[in-house]
């Protein structure tokens, strides 16, 4: 959602701003625009509803020459996606150029307040405000003082932002800002460097500052940076983070799209994050900051996520459930922030997922978590992120960059570290032995193999992607753990495919659902060997009965779902059929993606979608 950029320093500025936009792209957007000044101080810039590729167009043919500006990939929210809408935003004289990524709550009265005294606005958006508010600032005491007017701008503020301006007046010096939405800096040998997230400067440097809410940094061309907080006091930098993975990880590497490279990233991923995990004493999870004992007092869990992170936690809640035996509670961030409050004691463990840890509505509510006490642990994918720094303890899934809008290596990662962290709950409650956690670490350790083996069979999704041709609407069944997979599937077939699809625990079937069911109508049944396996079966007859197309996730050798079904999506037989979501959902990603492709959409970047939400 919303890219930011910035440079300055001694190279031509729009040509690293336009591929530092491309590498944002993942994030979701619909325009794009970067402004840059000019050594003889103006500024110069282009913009565009659609993709970053129709704006390298517009800006190869305009004169962009100069060494410092500022880029934007714009996902709308005030204002439909159009030319005029997108950023930069420019204050009334044209001097000061300003891109934004948040919301900003009282933008409507800052903006009649704003157009009484006088200023133009050009664009419907709640951005433009803050350059109208520089440009105030500017007018006044702040004059000759960039940080100092976004200072002052900042303060009349609401809402959330993360900021990057120029100003004409004073070429060379660009200024960042946040509060609540993301943004790092880097200093390197040809100047300084800002984004939204850390995959744009993979390329330039191995080390980023994450800037802290409300702090202002100056960006200076000799590569410096100098950061103040809201009362223009210098504060020290703040931890570097380091980047632990090289630009080449962020690229296609011969793949046809991101989606299908990070579908087939899995096993390693897996790999990654079990090694080492396994101790004399059990599973090494220090990233806990409780002890032993804190462990073992646990009697509640409460899981905050969205979108796929949720399924995610459907799927840890089973886990949790039968191997520690603590209740848990799996919330929608969205929905969690505005119930009332929890009944949290000091034996209470809040777990968010977070692929990106930067998702708005999930930050808020583990907020909201601490705010009643609680030790809260996040399990995400971005090194530094919002949630890694704010949470008691982080366990990193270390899947690299996920490029592709819809998630896949990252849905899989995080099952398995939230399996990690059921193992570890159960150890310390003394429901597991150690012999007992290292039987189940082992088949754990089984499935990267059973992964491959799903990646090799994908000209069975092929085959069922057939299925969906001409059709509008499907829906996606699975029962206990398998629900969770189902709700997952339904969840990739709508994001990339723009069919739309329902998931439901398959006995909920009957309550509803089963009215759509018409000759020919998709139905995907979720239906491995395990405990509820006959249950599935009836529902799968019940489809059929009415005339459904099911294709079935089964177990190799089912050969009562092969003769039932039209295609089946064969996983390999699993050690534990808890983990079975972890090789069944690698199917249902596949897909996903061969009907989406067969329909003739871009897979990575969907419509409408934002790869990091990170307004509420
Ligand atoms: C967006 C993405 C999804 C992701 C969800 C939660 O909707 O498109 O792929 O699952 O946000 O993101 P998070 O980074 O918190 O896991």
């Amino acid at each position: 959602m919303c890219g930011v950029v910035g440079y300055t320093g001694i190279k031509q500025a729009s040509a690293w701003l336009l591929d530092g936009l491309q590498t944002l792209e993942y994030r979701g957007y619909d325009s794009a625009g970067i402004q840059v000044v000019s050594p003889s101080g103006n500024l110069h810039g282009v913009k565009c509803a659609g993709r970053v590729t129709t704006l390298r167009e517009r800006a190869s043919v305009a004169n962009l020459n100069g060494t410092c500006g500022i880029g934007h990939t714009r996902w709308a929210t005030h204002g439909a996606p159009t030319d005029r809408n997108a950023h930069p935003h420019l204050d009334c004289s044209g001097r000061i150029a300003v891109v934004h990524n948040g919301i900003i709550e009282n933008f409507q009265e800052l903006r009649r307040e704003l157009m009484i005294a006088g200023h133009e606005f050009r664009s419907e958006t709640d951005s433009e405000v803050i350059a109208h508010l520089v440009e105030e600032a500017w007018a006044g005491p702040a004059r000759g003082d960039v940080a100092r007017a976004v200072r002052n701008a900042t303060d009349r503020l609401e809402g959330s932002w993360a900021l990057a301006v120029v100003c004409a007046d004073l070429p060379g010096t660009l200024v960042c800002t946040r509060n609540g939405s993301p943004l790092v800096v880097a200093s390197t040998d040809d100047g300084a460097y800002a984004a939204s997230d850390i995959m744009p400067l993979a390329s330039v440097t191995s080390h980023v500052l994450q800037l802290q809410d409300r702090d202002v940094a100056t960006l200076s061309p000799d590569g410096s940076i100098e950061i103040c907080d809201r009362d223009g006091r210098p504060v020290a930098h703040p931890p570097s983070i380091d980047i632990d993975w090289d630009a080449s990880a962020a690229r296609l590497g011969g793949y046809s799209d991101f989606m299908a490279k990070e579908i087939s990233e899995q096993p390693e991923a897996i790999e990654r994050l079990l090694a080492g995990r396994l101790g004399k004493h059990g599973i090494e999870l220090d990233e806990l900051s409780l002890t032993r004992e804190e462990l073992s007092a646990i009697d509640r869990v409460v899981i905050i996520a969205c979108g796929t992170s949720y399924h995610v936690g459907l799927t840890a809640k089973v886990a949790i459930e039968r191997w520690a035996r603590v209740p848990v509670q799996v919330e929608y961030a969205s929905e969690f922030n505005y119930n009332e409050d929890v009944l949290v004691t000091e034996h209470t463990m809040c777990v968010v997922i977070t692929q990106s840890g930067e998702t708005a509505d999930t930050l808020t509510a583990a907020r909201r978590m601490r705010g009643m006490g609680c030790n809260v642990f996040a399990i995400t994918n971005v090194l530094g992120s919002t949630a890694a720094r704010e949470s008691d303890g982080t366990l990193y899934i270390q899947a690299g960059p996920e490029v592709a809008v819809a998630s896949t290596k990252a849905y899989t990662a995080q099952m398995v570290a939230a399996f990690l962290l059921a193992l570890r709950l159960a150890l310390a409650k003394g429901l597991m032995s150690p012999a007992e956690v290292e039987k189940h670490f082992h088949g754990l350790e089984l499935l990267p193999g059973l992964m491959r083996e799903v990646l090799s069979r994908r000209w069975q999704d092929k085959q069922a992607a057939r299925l969906f041709r001409g059709k509008v609407s499907s829906l996606f069944l699975g029962r206990n753990v398998s629900s969770a997979t189902a709700y997952e599937g339904a969840l990739k077939l709508k994001e990339i495919s723009y069919l739309h699809a329902e998931a439901h625990p398959a006995g909920e079937m009957k309550h509803g659902p089963i009215a759509l069911l018409e000759p020919g109508f998709p139905v995907v049944a979720v239906v491995p060997a395990d405990h509820v396996r006959d249950k599935t079966v009836s529902n799968i007859m019940e489809c059929i009965a009415r005339g459904a197309t099911v294709v079935g996730v089964a177990t190799d050798g089912d050969e009562q779902v092969a003769k039932l079904c039209q295609e089946v999506l064969w996983v390999p037989a699993c050690p534990d059929p808890l983990l079975v979501p972890a090789i069944a959902v690698i199917h249902l990603q596949l897909l996903a993606r061969y009907v989406a492709r067969d329909r003739g959409f871009d897979v990575d970047k969907p419509r409408n979608l934002a790869k990091s939400v990170t307004v509420e």
